[in-house]
């Protein structure tokens, strides 16, 4: 088989499709997300496979939905169906309850449940058989994500030997926080049956060497300048860093549209102030939400003078509302915004709009251009894509992002962002009574200094690190997939 024949077969937790019942039938919608958009045009071009759950109950027909929107879509799909207790277990248990939260440094969110760690091995292992079943000499297999770190155990347990790639998109926490985890070795030496595993930061990636260190030391790692090599048995890992980013040219073109500009001014001239200040996150207790709601309100007491003239636009997507924390989360945010809004409005002024829906395309960038001051605060944070899809589409230069320092994006974006500590509250009211009285020069300045590196690390750039570190397959080079790709 010639190098070109490469095929590309994505497997991640959720098929990049949303299925919903309609009128007269069932709708299957594209999925808006970075995966998305990073490995559209590699799979089109590759007419790879994509493997996932499809994320609707049994009663949707969904091989031959999948079936009919993969004419369009120029891939094939194939769907992993779950059954309910697995979704209780496998998704909103062990993945969204143990590990997401352990992975964010936020141990007093974990719930240690055995069923619901037997229920992640079980899933694990059936994404594996299905995954088997389409895999052939040539496929160039790339998992993703936190879901499914035992899929490369199960596919080497079944005697499959390809080359398997791997991309954890959540921070890997601090060895002291790993070793907490009752089943650390399992997962530890499962990641270990990969050979090539993406990491999003330096420090994700010093921080899943060191758990490497203490948990195999059988496992020998020699480091070279941005990879190490991981000698486990007769395997060797590749292990690397790869900021995942954004389309920068999609948004900055789209946002130049007509239609978003008049969405944005709209939004401008409704909501009354001066200046907005735009929060956009999903309903995650890791966003920092709570947190930045009470700095906001800091910053609205110790400088009067903004009060009138500044409004956050607090948007929260609807997610994992299963999940008690969650839910709990919601109403908070539902209490402290009337609280703060029912001490400090007056006619004609409000301190917070909040709304808790999903936001259009044109609605959500029509948003990033209205807003003078984006305000990121996650208190942990893979990477942080809305921090720079609003840089990305800040096409006047007249924004200023405010970035925690844990999320992953602050890497990359320090030297033009004001970076904060969300859980500082006076230097955090301080950064944004800073941004909104910045000099319309410094502005500029710093948002060029975003707009550019987020225009030279773009989402395709990533994609073509990942596959330039990849181990040879066989007699193909990875690299090979990479001159495909576009950008
Ligand atoms: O950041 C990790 C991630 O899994 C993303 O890939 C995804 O967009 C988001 O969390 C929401 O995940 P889900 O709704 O599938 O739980």
């Amino acid at each position: 088989m010639s190098e070109t024949n490469l095929r590309l077969l994505v497997v991640s937790n959720r098929l990049p499709v949303v299925i919903s019942q309609a009128e007269d039938g069932w709708d299957v919608e594209p999925a808006a997300g970075g995966l998305v958009t990073a490995l559209s045009p590699l799979i089109k071009k590759r007419r790879g496979l994509w493997i996932g759950w499809p994320g609707c109950g049994p009663e949707a027909p969904v091989t031959s939905l999948l079936q009919e929107y993969s004419k369009d879509a120029q891939f094939d799909l194939k769907p992993v169906v779950l059954s309910q207790d697995e979704v209780d277990m496998y998704y909103h248990g062990f993945s969204n309850q143990t590990i997401w939260p352990l992975f964010h440094d936020l141990l007093g969110h974990c719930l240690f449940d055995a069923e619901n760690w037997s229920a992640y091995v079980d899933v694990n292992r059936k994404f594996a058989e299905v995954i088997a079943e389409s895999i052939q000499p040539g496929c160039f297999v790339w998992i993703h994500d936190y879901q499914l770190m035992l899929v490369g155990h199960f596919l080497r347990e079944m005697g499959l030997d390809y080359r398997l790639n791997f991309f954890l998109h959540i921070p890997f926490p601090s060895r002291d926080l790993f070793r907490r985890l009752p089943w650390k070795q399992e997962l530890i030496q499962a990641l270990l049956e990969y050979d090539h595993i993406g990491l999003q930061t330096v420090n994700d990636y010093r921080n899943f060497i060191q758990s490497v260190r203490s948990l195999v030391p059988e496992a020998s790692a020699r480091s070279y300048r941005r990879q190490s090599r991981v000698r486990y048995g007769q395997r060797e890992v590749i292990l690397g860093h790869y900021p995942i980013s954004i389309d920068f040219h999609e948004f900055n073109s789209a946002a130049k549209s007509p239609e978003v500009a008049d969405a944005a001014w709209y939004l401008h001239e409704n909501l009354g102030s001066k200046v907005l200040v735009l929060g956009l996150d999903r309903l995650d207790y890791t966003k920092g939400l709570l947190e930045r709601l009470l700095a906001f309100e800091r910053m609205l007491e110790k400088y009067p003078d903004a009060q009138s003239n500044i409004s956050l636009v607090q948007i929260v997507i609807p997610s994992r509302v299963k999940v008690p924390d969650y839910l709990d989360l919601k109403q908070l945010l539902d209490e402290q915004v009337g609280r703060i809004n029912s001490h400090f409005s007056h006619h004609g002024w409000v301190p917070i709009h909040y709304m808790y829906r999903h936001l259009g395309r044109e609605q959500l960038l029509g948003h990033y251009r209205a807003c003078e001051i984006a305000l990121i605060t996650p208190l942990r944070d893979g990477m942080n894509l809305v921090a720079k899809e609003y840089c990305a589409s800040t096409v006047d230069d007249n924004g200023v992002l405010i970035l925690s320092e844990f999320a992953g994006a602050a890497a990359q974006l320090g030297r033009g962002a004001l970076i904060v500590n969300p859980y500082d509250l006076e230097s955090t009211a301080d950064a944004i009574y800073a941004a909104y009285i910045m000099e319309p020069e410094e502005r500029r300045r710093r948002m060029r200094t975003l707009r550019n590196e987020i225009k030279r690390n773009d989402v395709h750039r990533w994609v073509r690190w990942f596959l330039d570190d990849t181990p040879e397959a066989g007699d193909r080079k990875a690299t090979s997939l990479a001159e495909h790709t576009t950008g």
